[in-house]
C-alpha cells in the first residue's frame, strides 16, 4: 500500500506541475485547472487509503485510528460542502478576498499542525531533535504571519477595512524588533525541554500574529496585488513547513510549488508596478504614507452622452479600449464584445490595452474578455499598446481608474507614484465610463478626468455600452 501511495503522490506532484504550466497561458488555463483538480483528487484518495491501511494493522490500537478516520471524513465533508457553496456563490469580483481567506486557512492549519506535533512529542515525554524543533518553530511562525496577514488582506479587499496604509511611527523598527525577539525565542525554545518550551512558542505565536497584521496593514491599496501574491507564496511555505512536520513528501512538494510560483508572481508584479520587492515584503517600506491628490483642484470635467460617443466611434479609424475593475463590477464585457464586433465590421481597428494590475486579480480582464469571446489577438499588454496611443483616435476607459492615472507619472508624492500606467491621455479623444467622480482603489483622484481631450460618460458601464451598441445600429 505504501508504495502505491508513494506512486500516487509522485503522479499528483506531476499533475500539479503540469497544472502550473497550463495556467501560464489563456488558451491552456482551463486544462491547467482540470489537471490541478485531478492531482488534488488523487492526493486525497491516496491519503485516505493510507489511513484505511492502518485499520488492518494488528500492532495498533484500532480505537484512535477509527476515530481519526471518522474525523477526517466528517471534517472533509463539511469542508467540501462549505467550499462548494462559497465557490458557487462568489462573484468574479469577490475572488481576491476569497483567495485571501483561503490563504489564512493554510496559515492557521500550519500553526495547528505545529502545536499538534509539538504537543504529541511533549506528551510522550520524548526529547525532540533540533531539526524537528526548528521545523515546528518556523512552521508556526510562517503560519501565524500568513494567517493574520491574509485576514487583513481579506478585510482590505472586501472594503471592510480602509485601503490606506497604516503608518505607525517607527513601524520598521517594530517589525525588526519582532524578528529579533522571535530569533531569541527560537534559541530559548530549542534549549527548553518538554512542556517548558511551550512558553517561547506561545510568545512567538502572538508576536508573529502581530507582525502579519502589521506588515499587510502598512501596505496601501495600490500595492495590494503584490501583497495577495506574496501571501500566496507565504501560504505555500507554510504548507511546506507543515509537510516537513508531518513527514509528508507531497505536502512539501506542493507547498514548495505554491511558495516559489507565488514568489515569482510577486516579483513580476513588483516589476510591473515599478516597486521594490524588498520594500513590499517589509510592509510599505519607503512609502511615506503619502498625500493623495484628492484635495487638489484640477479644474472642470466635461460630460458626453452615449449617442455622441457612438458618433465619435463611427468616425474613428483606430480605437483602444482599456478596461478596469468597473467593467467587472458592471459585467460589461458582453456589450463591450458586441460593440467591438460591430466596430470591426465597420473597418475600425479596435484593440484592448490591459494593465498588469487592472481589476482585482492577475489576468482578471483577460478572463472576462475571453468569457465574452473577444479574440485573443486584439487583447494586448500595456507595454504593447502604450507606444501606439499617440496615434490612436479614441480611447474608451471602461471602469478603469488607477491604471490610467497620469498622477503616477506626474506627481512624485502620490501613493501610486512610479507605477507604470496606460498613457491614454496621449490619444486624440478619451471617453471615461464610470458612475461618478469617485477615486479608484488607491484612493487617489485622477487628473485624466479633467484633461481637455477627456469626456466623462457617467452611469453603469454595462448600460452605457449597451446604449452605444444600440446607437451603432
Ligand atoms: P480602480 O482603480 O479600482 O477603479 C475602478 C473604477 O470603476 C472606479 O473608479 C469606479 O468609479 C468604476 N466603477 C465601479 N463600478 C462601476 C460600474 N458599475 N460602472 C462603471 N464604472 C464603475 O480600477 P483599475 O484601474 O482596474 O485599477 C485596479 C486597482 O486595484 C489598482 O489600484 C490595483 O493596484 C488594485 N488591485 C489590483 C489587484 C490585481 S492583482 N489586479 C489586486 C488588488 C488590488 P465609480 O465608483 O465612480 O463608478
Amino acid at each position: 500500500m505504501v508504495s502505491f501511495v508513494s506512486g500516487a503522490y509522485i503522479l499528483s506532484a506531476l499533475l500539479f506541475i503540469l497544472a502550473l504550466a497550463g495556467l501560464s497561458r489563456h488558451e491552456t488555463a482551463r486544462r491547467g485547472n482540470q489537471l490541478g483538480m485531478a492531482g488534488m483528487t488523487l492526493a486525497l484518495v491516496a491519503t485516505l487509503l493510507l489511513v484505511l491501511d492502518l485499520l488492518g494493522d494488528d500492532h495498533l490500537d484500532q480505537g484512535p485510528v477509527v476515530v481519526g478516520l471518522v474525523i477526517v471524513l466528517v471534517a472533509g465533508g463539511i469542508g467540501a460542502a462549505i467550499g462548494l457553496r462559497l465557490a458557487r456563490r462568489v462573484e468574479m469580483t469577490g475572488m481576491p478576498e476569497l483567495i485571501a481567506m483561503m490563504h489564512s486557512f493554510v496559515g492557521l492549519a500550519a500553526v495547528m499542525v505545529g502545536y499538534n506535533t509539538y504537543l504529541e512529542v511533549a506528551d510522550l515525554g520524548l526529547r525532540a531533535d533540533a531539526v524537528h524543533d526548528g521545523e515546528v518553530f518556523l512552521g508556526v511562525f510562517i503560519g501565524a504571519v500568513t494567517f493574520t496577514g491574509s485576514v487583513v488582506a481579506n478585510l482590505k479587499l472586501s472594503a471592510r477595512m480602509g485601503s490606506a496604509p497604516l503608518t505607525l511611527p517607527g513601524r520598521h523598527l517594530l517589525n525588526l524588533a519582532i524578528l529579533v525577539a522571535s530569533a531569541l525565542l527560537m534559541v530559548w525554545f530549542m534549549n527548553a525541554d518538554g512542556w517548558a518550551a511551550l512558553a517561547p512558542l506561545a510568545i512567538m505565536t502572538v508576536l508573529a500574529l502581530v507582525l502579519g497584521f502589521h506588515l499587510v496593514a502598512a501596505i496601501g491599496g495600490g500595492d495590494m496585488p503584490v501583497v495577495v501574491s506574496m501571501l500566496n507564496s507565504y501560504s505555500g511555505w507554510a504548507a511546506a513547513a507543515a509537510g516537513f512536520m508531518l513527514s509528508n513528501d507531497l505536502l512539501i512538494i506542493t507547498g514548495a510549488l505554491v511558495g516559489s510560483s507565488g514568489a515569482i508572481l510577486s516579483y513580476l508584479m513588483c516589476r510591473a508596478m515599478n516597486r521594490s520587492f524588498v520594500s513590499v515584503i517589509a510592509g510599505g517600506f519607503g512609502s511615506d504614507g503619502a498625500v493623495s491628490g484628492e484635495a487638489r483642484d484640477y479644474g472642470e470635467h466635461r460630460e458626453i452622452q452615449a449617442d455622441a460617443v457612438a458618433e465619435l466611434l463611427a468616425g474613428a479609424s483606430s480605437v483602444v479600449i482599456t478596461p478596469g475593475y468597473g467593467m467587472a463590477v458592471a459585467q460589461a464585457q458582453y456589450p463591450v464584445a458586441e460593440m467591438t464586433k460591430k466596430l470591426r465590421e465597420r473597418g475600425v481597428d479596435v484593440r484592448f490595452g490591459i494593465h498588469p494590475v487592472a481589476g482585482r486579480l492577475p489576468g482578471h480582464m483577460n478572463v472576462l474578455l475571453a468569457e465574452a469571446k473577444v479574440p485573443y489577438d486584439i487583447v494586448l499588454e500595456m507595454d504593447e499598446v502604450n507606444d501606439d496611443l499617440p496615434d490612436t483616435d479614441v480611447v474608451l476607459v471602461i471602469g478603469a481608474n488607477d491604471t490610467v492615472n497620469p498622477a503616477a507619472m506626474e506627481e512624485p508624492g502620490s501613493p501610486i507614484a512610479g507605477m507604470p500606467v496606460l498613457e491614454v491621455w496621449k490619444a486624440r479623444d478619451v471617453v471615461v465610463f464610470k458612475r461618478s467622480m469617485a477615486t479608484g482603489y488607491a484612493g487617489v483622484q485622477n487628473p485624466l478626468f479633467f484633461k481637455e481631450n477627456t469626456q466623462m460618460l457617467f452611469g453603469d458601464a454595462k448600460d452605457r455600452v449597451a446604449e452605444i451598441v444600440a446607437a451603432l445600429g
